[in-house]
């Protein structure tokens, strides 16, 4: 793949966010060079996509390995029965059938609606994560990519004093409280057991030592010391400041997609479509972190 090495192109998707590459197959083991020549462009991008990447999952497995050991998901539910680090954010069970909508699973895909970060929930939430689009949609289902830093940047010197030294605190069955079907019923799923945890409001990027929000919508119960008002007010400020449009990429699948993204200086979330009748089934694999949030 020496040749191959010289051929890889990067084309920016958005002016703040995300870099398309081609001239990579992922179906082949990527040499280091390559692999030190995507994580330049990841690092600078936030967000890579790689097109046409027909990959099986033991490929995508062994490509996510070159960045890091990776994850297995608390939902026993959403996990491949074959491989237990691929997740499959799909409404699509392994049996091929559209899941019913009174199914807890069902029920817990659709937070991927809401913004968040993979595993935020965690001691030491996830690096970044890689999602193949295996059979995608064409009306709805795009995924949206919020950079984080520019977010901080832009921010008053007084707000960034004000959230400075603020620590938040997160929780894995918050997500749950969200769901107007799953916070109803007191069996939500087969979890592995998660405690709470707290995560500095600003982070430092250990590569690019840039400075970002550390938000995530999905698992914030609130700020320590802070009222729940208080809390809650200042935590819906930031997110609605990180999510205008100058700040995001939206992503609009083709199949075969490969979408790599770095979750901390980044989030997401998935734009509704009509998952009660269209397809749409994703694999993931989740790179684990290698360190707490170093706070900013
Ligand atoms: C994820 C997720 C994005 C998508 O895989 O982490 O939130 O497009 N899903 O399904
Ligand atoms: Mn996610």
């Amino acid at each position: 793949m020496i040749e191959g090495d010289k051929h890889i192109r990067a084309t920016p998707l958005h002016p703040k966010i995300g870099g398309k590459l081609d001239g990579i197959d992922l179906r082949e083991n990527i040499s280091d060079e390559v692999r030190e020549e995507i994580h330049e462009h990841w690092m600078r991008f936030m967000v890579l996509v790689f097109p046409n990447q027909a990959i099986s999952d033991e490929q995508h497995i062994a490509f996510g390995r070159k960045f890091g050991e990776l994850e297995v998901h608390p939902s026993v539910a959403h996990r491949s029965s074959r491989n237990k680090e691929i997740y499959r954010v799909s409404n699509v069970d392994e049996a091929d059938e559209i899941i019913p909508e009174e199914t807890t699973s069902w029920q817990y895909l659709n937070l991927t609606w809401l913004w968040h970060t993979d595993s935020s929930f965690r001691q030491i939430p996830s690096l970044g994560s890689i999602l193949h689009g295996i059979e995608t949609t064409r009306s709805g289902g795009n995924t949206l990519f919020a950079n984080l830093c520019e977010s901080y940047d832009a921010l008053s010197d007084s707000k960034k004093s004000e959230i400075q030294d603020l620590w938040v605190i997160h929780d894995h069955d918050y997500i749950l409280s969200l769901s107007p079907e799953l916070s109803k019923i007191p069996e939500k799923g087969d979890y592995t057991p998660m405690p709470q945890v707290r995560h500095p409001l600003v982070r430092i990027h250990p590569v690019t030592q840039r400075k970002s929000l550390f938000i995530s919508p999905h698992t914030m119960v609130g700020i320590e010391g802070m009222s729940e008002k208080d809390g809650r007010g200042l935590l819906d400020e930031l997110i609605e400041h990180a999510t205008q449009e100058k700040f995001v990429y939206k992503h609009q699948w083709q199949n075969d997609d490969i979408v790599m993204w770095d979750n901390r200086c980044t989030m997401h979330c998935v734009e509704p479509y009509d998952n009660t009748t269209t397809r749409r089934i994703m694999h993931r694999v989740t790179i684990v972190g290698e360190e707490k949030p170093i706070p900013g």
